[in-house]
C-alpha cells in the first residue's frame, strides 16, 4: 500500500482501515472522507437513534461507524468539531443534511419524481450523492427502486420485474454504432451507448458493438432455458437470468463486445483495450459495469465484464466515484445471490 502523503491522509487511512473498507484507491479513500462529513454533520442533527442507520448507508462500501462515532452523535444545538480528516473539507450545511434525511418532504423533488424526469429528481436531492444516501439510509419512501422505468432500477434474483412482462415504452436502435444482432435500447440508453462507442473509437481503444440489448420476458425465457440444457440449471443461474428477472428486460442493459480488429463472441471480450476502455470510461457516458469479480455473492451472478447498465451519467459519476462495485451496495438493499423460494 502506498504511503498516506499528509497526515490527513493518514487519518483517513486509519478511519478505513478500522472500519474494514474494502475502498482501496485515492479516490475512493477521498470520497469516504467526503461521506465521513456527511455522516458525522447528519448524526449531530438527528441524534443517535435515527443517525446510526443514516451513517451506516451514507458512509459507503462496507465501511461502518464506530463506536466513538455514534458515541460522539448527541444531538447539540451548536456546532461540533469536526474530526481533523475534514476540516478542510466544506461543510455541508443543516438544510443540506435535511434534504438527504427527507428528499420525499420537498415540494420540487416530489414534483420532478412525479414528472418522471429523473434528472430534475436528482438534481431536487441535492445531487446524486445526496440521492443515492438519502434511498440508501431509508430517508426516501417516495423513491420506488422496483420501477423498471426509472434509470435508478434495481432488478435482481430478488427483485422481478411486476408485471412479470413488462416492457419500455420507447426502444430504440443506438444509431451511429454496429449492432451485432439488431438490438434495442431505450432511446435515452441507446443515445448514450452510441456516443460511447463514439468515444472509445476516438480514444483509439477500437470498436466496440452491441451484442445484445432489450430482451423481452419471452425472449430471455428462451435464453435462460438454451443456458440450462448446455450447463445444468445451477450454473445457468450464473450466467443467466431466469425470465421477469433480468436487466435486459428494462431495456436498460447492453451486452457489448469488440470489434476490431475483427467481431469477437462477447465471451472473450475481457481483456482486449474496448474492454479496459470501458471499465475506465463508461461511467462517463451514465453506464456501469454491473457484475464485476468479486460480487457474485452480492449479485448473484458471475462477472460479466460486457453487461453494462445504464444508470444516467449523475449516478454512474457517483458510482464511479464512491469506488462502488454493485448496485446493490450503491443503494444499501440486501445481497441477492439467490432466488427466493
Ligand atoms: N446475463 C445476465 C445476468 C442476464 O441474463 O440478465
Ligand atoms: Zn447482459
Amino acid at each position: 500500500m502506498t504511503p498516506p502523503a499528509t497526515r490527513r491522509d493518514a487519518r483517513a487511512d486509519h478511519l478505513l482501515t478500522t472500519a474494514s473498507s474494502p475502498v482501496r484507491h485515492a479516490r475512493a479513500r477521498r470520497a469516504a472522507r467526503i461521506r465521513f462529513a456527511f455522516a458525522g454533520i447528519a448524526a449531530v442533527a438527528l441524534g443517535v437513534g435515527g443517525a446510526a442507520a443514516i451513517t451506516a448507508a451514507v458512509l459507503g462500501p462496507g465501511v461502518s461507524a464506530s463506536a466513538g462515532m455514534i458515541a460522539d452523535a448527541a444531538p447539540r444545538t451548536t456546532p461540533v468539531p469536526l474530526p481533523q480528516a475534514v476540516t478542510a473539507l466544506p461543510v455541508p450545511t443543516l438544510a443540506a443534511v435535511a434534504a438527504i434525511v427527507d428528499v420525499c418532504a420537498d415540494a420540487a423533488f416530489v414534483a420532478a419524481l412525479a414528472a418522471g424526469d429523473d434528472a430534475a429528481t436528482i438534481a431536487a436531492a441535492g445531487g446524486a450523492e445526496s440521492f443515492r444516501a438519502a434511498v440508501a439510509s431509508g430517508q426516501a419512501a417516495c423513491v420506488s427502486l422496483g420501477d423498471p422505468a426509472r434509470v435508478w432500477a434495481v432488478v435482481n434474483k430478488t427483485r422481478p420485474f411486476e408485471p412479470a412482462d413488462y416492457r419500455p415504452a420507447q426502444l430504440g436502435d443506438p444509431s451511429g454504432m454496429r449492432d451485432i444482432s439488431g438490438g434495442a435500447l431505450r432511446t435515452d440508453a441507446a443515445a448514450a451507448l452510441a456516443e460511447m462507442a463514439e468515444a472509445a473509437a476516438s480514444a483509439g481503444a477500437g470498436q466496440i458493438a452491441l451484442e445484445s440489448g432489450f430482451r423481452s420476458y419471452g425472449t430471455q425465457r428462451s435464453t435462460y432455458q438454451r443456458q440450462v440444457s448446455a450447463r445444468g440449471r445451477a450454473e445457468a443461474d450464473l450466467v443467466s437470468a431466469r425470465p421477469g428477472y433480468s436487466e435486459h428486460q428494462t431495456g436498460l442493459a447492453a451486452d457489448v463486445t469488440a470489434c476490431s480488429p475483427g467481431c469477437i463472441d462477447m465471451g472473450g471480450f475481457g481483456g482486449t483495450p474496448q474492454q479496459e476502455w470501458v471499465a475506465a470510461h463508461s461511467w462517463e457516458h451514465g453506464w456501469i459495469v454491473r457484475y464485476v469479480e468479486g460480487r457474485t455473492d452480492v449479485t448473484g451472478y458471475s462477472p460479466e465484464p460486457w453487461h453494462l447498465r445504464y444508470i444516467g451519467r449523475e449516478l454512474a459519476a457517483a458510482y464511479h466515484e464512491g469506488g462502488w462495485e454493485s448496485l446493490e451496495e450503491f443503494f444499501g438493499l440486501p445481497a441477492a445471490p439467490a432466488y427466493v423460494g
